[in-house]
């Protein structure tokens, strides 16, 4: 049987050509994609692999999507990027060898870095030099980066530092492979730049939301794009959503299926669409109103990210008033910050240090709730 509302992939060809020029030159420093939460930075990994990195005797793909994996302290990250081999698999053939997604470790060598005699990443470099002499090519991918987050902060900031020297070591100063790193948390990724020799020796590259021609083109071709057939938006329908989600397509596609369930005679009657958008706004009201609760100091910062808002964006360093006034210490305002980022409100772009609500339905909820709040004060 055949899915409705299958995933998309609109264009990303900007992207996906600076991915190929970035593959075919000697590696010189670390790709970091960085991006809105749920602006299809995963996707465009995948899709980029399947469409050139599938040939096996070219390319050692050495994929970790972090998010499918626990990472609390040392043990688990050596299980999560190396695989100790079988000592009863040795007949396997050598290109079968090379198809492992993670680093290979003899069981002597896993005990050797148990016990701290063997570094891992001298394990990783001689299989990367190895690789290189056969002709293959490797990548190290490492996607979702931010769920290294609890290690660095609480135990192993060592650690991680000296992965991301030991990539800066294999691409800018040995060349032997290419590394991309992805996060949604460009918070965790300023902090890492600033602790690591990432600076200068890696390429910041945004994974953005779609623009509007490009939301447009989609909700135009519905068939084509996403296999729906039971309906098509109008023009101004197209207009509607685009108001209400911007580009964020991981909404706009949970949106396209629920239109489904009101569909009729081949439309989305208005009043259901506004109806079922108009959920979606109290809901990102809701964050606000339950993040904030009675506490004064975060009801001041969301009124201060408002107005400073207005433009696009807003920066630390135009919440001065909340200092003045007292309801933040300079240290605890960055760490609120960091906290809104990590829960999705806000999102921070590392190379310009400005924030921004969490896509367009978070910049509408943010407006109702504050409408809510003056109508409660008066
Ligand atoms: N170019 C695209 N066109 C249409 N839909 C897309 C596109 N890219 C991604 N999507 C859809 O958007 C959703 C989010 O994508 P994805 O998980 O790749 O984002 P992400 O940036 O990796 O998210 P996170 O910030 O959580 O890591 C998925 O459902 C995916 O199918
Ligand atoms: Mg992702």
């Amino acid at each position: 049987m055949e899915y409705k509302n299958v995933s998309a992939f609109i264009n990303r060809k900007a992207e996906t050509e600076y991915m190929e020029i970035w593959i075919s030159e000697e590696p010189k420093n670390i790709l970091f994609f960085y991006g809105p939460k749920s602006s299809g930075k995963t996707t465009l990994i995948y899709k980029f692999i399947e469409k050139h990195l599938t040939d096996q005797k070219k390319f050692s793909i050495k994929h970790f999507n972090l998010r499918e994996v626990l990472i609390v302290n040392y043990e688990d990250f050596l299980q999560r990027f190396f695989q100790v081999e079988d000592p009863d698999e040795k007949s396997t053939s050598q290109s079968r060898h090379y198809d492992l997604k993670v680093f290979k470790l003899t069981v002597a060598s896993h005990q050797k870095i148990k016990n701290k005699q063997l570094d891992p990443f001298d394990v990783m470099k001689a299989e990367l030099i190895d690789l290189n002499a056969k002709g293959i090519r490797p990548l190290i991918i490492i996607d979702e980066l931010q769920a290294l987050d609890f290690i660095y902060f609480n135990s192993q900031r060592e650690l991680i530092k000296e992965l991301i020297n030991f990539f800066v070591a294999m691409t800018k100063e040995s060349h032997l492979c290419h590394v991309l790193l992805s996060s949604s948390d460009g918070y965790f990724i300023e902090k890492l730049y600033n602790d690591s020799k990432l600076k200068k020796t890696s390429e910041l590259f945004e994974v953005d939301y779609l623009p509007r021609e490009d939301i447009f083109y989609w909700l135009n071709n519905l068939v084509k794009e996403s296999n729906i057939k039971e309906y098509l938006l109008s023009q101004d329908q197209i207009e509607y959503v685009w108001e209400h989600f911007g580009g964020s397509i991981w909404e706009i596609s949970t949106l396209l299926g629920k239109f489904l369930t009101v569909c009729q005679d081949g439309k989305v009657p208005d009043d259901q669409m506004r109806k079922v958008i108009a959920k979606y706004m109290v809901q990102a009201r809701s964050y606000f109103e339950e993040y904030a609760g009675l506490k004064k100091h975060l009801q001041a910062l969301f009124a201060e990210v408002h107005k400073k808002s207005a433009k696009g964006f807003f920066k630390e360093t135009e919440l001065g008033l909340l200092v003045d006034g007292g309801f933040f210490t300079e240290d605890k305002l960055r760490e609120e910050l960091n906290a809104l980022v990590q829960k999705n409100f806000f999102y921070y772009n590392p190379t310009l240090a400005e924030y921004k609500l969490q896509g367009r339905s978070m910049e509408i909820g943010l407006e109702m709730y504050l409408q809510e709040m003056e109508k409660l004060r008066k």
